[in-house]
């Protein structure tokens, strides 16, 4: 064979391979975008702006069952309920009032029911500086205590603000009820909403590194 012989039939098998691959790009499905993963549904419960909890002042405005604030439906006014303790001195919580679970503080220091409920006036809390206070101000009976973190709530930096940047006067604060459970007021671990999905793909290992 000659060198020209050699040099065309080698273009020719050249000319054949790049054929070859045209053909597959032009009838590959992927129609020449990288395949990106399906971006799932969140889970609706990430998108409620609700509080975990319906506080007093809540369920009135919603005009629910206010049963369990009637306090003289059941107590006899003038006469204090008696409360009663376990050989461990824990408190021991009667069966009319399951639904409350006690656990105010590490080892159960706030757990006496009228260091907030005046046991004069069971419709009513006591605060720490001898206030009287309604449901509706619960916030206040925290804060009798909670001096610092009511600090910080007034401030907005504990809590959720919500309103106007533009218009403090429609600012609004959330109830520390409305968060926590006056009764059991450490906040459960919550699983973390899913993170923002990029437009474009980004190589796993770059996103984890961009998260921290
Ligand atoms: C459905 C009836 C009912 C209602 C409503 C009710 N109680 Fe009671 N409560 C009871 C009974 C029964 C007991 C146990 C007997 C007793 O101490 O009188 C009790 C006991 C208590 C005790 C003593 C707790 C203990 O662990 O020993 C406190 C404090 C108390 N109640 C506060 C309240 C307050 C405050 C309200 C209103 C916000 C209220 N109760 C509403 C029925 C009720
Ligand atoms: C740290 C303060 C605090 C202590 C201690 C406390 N409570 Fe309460 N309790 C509250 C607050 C605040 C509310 C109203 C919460 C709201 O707005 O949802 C409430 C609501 C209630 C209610 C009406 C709603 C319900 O959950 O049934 C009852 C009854 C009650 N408390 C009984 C008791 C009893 C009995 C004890 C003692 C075993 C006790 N509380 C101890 C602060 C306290
Ligand atoms: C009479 C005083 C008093 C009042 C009123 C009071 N607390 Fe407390 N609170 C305490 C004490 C004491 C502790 C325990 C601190 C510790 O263990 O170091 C505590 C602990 C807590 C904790 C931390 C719980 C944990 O286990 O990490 C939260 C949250 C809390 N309180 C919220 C509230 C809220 C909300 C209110 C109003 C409904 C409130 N407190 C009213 C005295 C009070
Ligand atoms: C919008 C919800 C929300 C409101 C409103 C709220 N808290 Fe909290 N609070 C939390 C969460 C969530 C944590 C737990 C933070 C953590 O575990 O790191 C917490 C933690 C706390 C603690 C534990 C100690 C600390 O500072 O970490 C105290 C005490 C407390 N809150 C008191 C209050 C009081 C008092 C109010 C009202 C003046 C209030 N909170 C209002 C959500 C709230």
């Amino acid at each position: 064979m000659s060198l020209n012989a050699k040099k065309s039939s080698a273009l020719i098998a050249l000319s054949l391979v790049f054929l070859v691959l045209a053909a597959a790009f032009v009838t590959s499905s992927s129609n020449g975008k990288p395949a990106r993963d399906a971006i799932p549904l969140v889970n609706t419960n990430f998108l409620s702006t609700a509080t975990v909890r319906q506080s007093y002042g809540e369920l009135v405005r919603l005009k629910a069952d206010l049963s369990d604030f009637d306090c003289y439906a059941c107590h006899e006014k003038g006469k204090p309920p008696v409360i009663r303790f376990d050989t461990n001195q824990f408190i021991i919580i009667p069966k009319e009032h399951g639904n409350i679970l006690m656990g105010h503080g590490s080892h159960n220091r706030n757990n006496n029911c009228f260091n907030c409920h005046n046991e004069l006036n069971l419709e009513q809390f006591q605060s720490r500086d001898g206030r009287e206070l309604k449901f509706s101000e619960s916030t206040q009976l925290c804060g009798s205590c909670h001096g610092p973190t009511y600090r910080d709530w007034e401030g907005g930096a504990h809590g959720r603000t919500g309103g106007y940047w533009n218009d403090a006067s429609k600012t609004t604060r959330r109830n520390c009820v409305e968060c926590h459970n006056p009764h059991a007021p450490k906040f459960p671990g919550r699983q973390p909403a899913p993170g923002p999905h990029s437009l474009r793909a980004v190589p796993p290992a770059a996103e984890t590194h961009l998260a921290h």
